[in-house]
């Protein structure tokens, strides 16, 4: 379990964090809120790259000021907003073996460990590739890779499908479930009210530094998120006027008005 109790945090004397309680277990957790609200900001005390001003964060017991990244990382993958510039490897097979071999594991563990991640993420063929020299999207896929590669417990992924084209967000989708039956912890932050839909099973929402939600994803899209910059799902807009209540998929919706499953298809 990740613990994070009363946590104060600020940037030059600005104060970005003002008193965030929040855990995450075995689930996946969104945390929503409009730009610049924290949540990159909370997300980066999870590993302990940022140590808490006030409060604490706890991982698995641990103290995030009483240990390094390095340690912390082998619990807590995170995947960086912006990750064109966490690389610096010459090929993508080294970049995804670097956190392995680091953990000292033996050459045949680390390859077998690089084609896994790089397969999950749909990957495979890029193995010999410069990582500056690919797109936005497989970057963004890469990352995701280098993380995988080390199997923490715990991942955080800040908007892992900003940019991607449908069939790269489906293979992220696809990982994120894959790990949640393995038993891993996800903090998926996203702007993306579709995927909080799909994937969510508590949604935390932060406004301005502060914890203004945390619940169910059912009772979170009763509030009026669009008052934080967010978007309501169309699916449940039309579950709304058809007055089929809460829905989390088109299946789901058709089966709850008595429908057809074949139109779907
Ligand atoms: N290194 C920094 N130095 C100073 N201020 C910063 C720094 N990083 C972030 N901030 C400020 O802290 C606030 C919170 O930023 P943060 O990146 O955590 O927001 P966010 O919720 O992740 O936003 P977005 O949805 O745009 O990614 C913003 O006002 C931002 O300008
Ligand atoms: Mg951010």
């Amino acid at each position: 379990m990740i613990r994070v109790e009363n946590l104060h945090f600020a940037y030059n004397e600005q104060e970005v964090l003002r008193g965030i309680d929040l855990t995450l277990g075995e689930e996946v957790l969104a945390l929503v809120g409009p730009n610049g609200s924290g949540k990159t900001t909370l997300a980066k005390h999870l590993n302990g790259l940022l140590k808490p001003e006030k409060g604490r964060v706890l991982v698995d017991g641990l103290d995030t000021r009483e240990h390094t990244v390095a340690e912390l990382s082998r619990k807590v993958g995170y995947v960086f907003q912006n990750p064109e510039h966490m690389f610096f490897e010459e090929t993508v097979f080294n970049e995804v073996a670097f956190g392995p071999k680091n953990l000292g594991l033996d050459k045949r563990e680390v390859e077998e460990r690089v084609r896994w991640a790089l397969k999950a993420v749909n990957l495979e063929g890029f193995e010999e590739r410069a990582p500056y020299s690919l797109s936005g999207g497989e970057k963004q896929r890469l990352a995701i890779a280098c993380v995988l590669a080390m199997r923490p417990k715990y991942l955080i992924l800040d908007e892992p499908t900003t940019g991607l084209d449908l069939k790269a967000e489906r293979s992220v989708v696809e990982v994120i479930k894959f790990l949640r039956k393995k038993g891993h912890g996800i903090l998926l932050i996203t702007h993306d009210m579709d995927l909080v839909l799909e994937l969510a099973e508590r949604v935390v929402l932060l406004n301005d530094g502060r914890n203004v939600f945390d619940g169910s994803v059912e009772e979170f899209f009763r509030l009026n998120v669009e008052e934080y910059g967010l978007e309501r799902p169309e699916l449940l807009v039309l579950a709304e006027k058809l007055g089929a209540g809460f829905v989390r998929s088109a299946e789901e919706l058709v089966g709850r008005v008595g429908g057809d499953l074949s139109v779907l298809r």
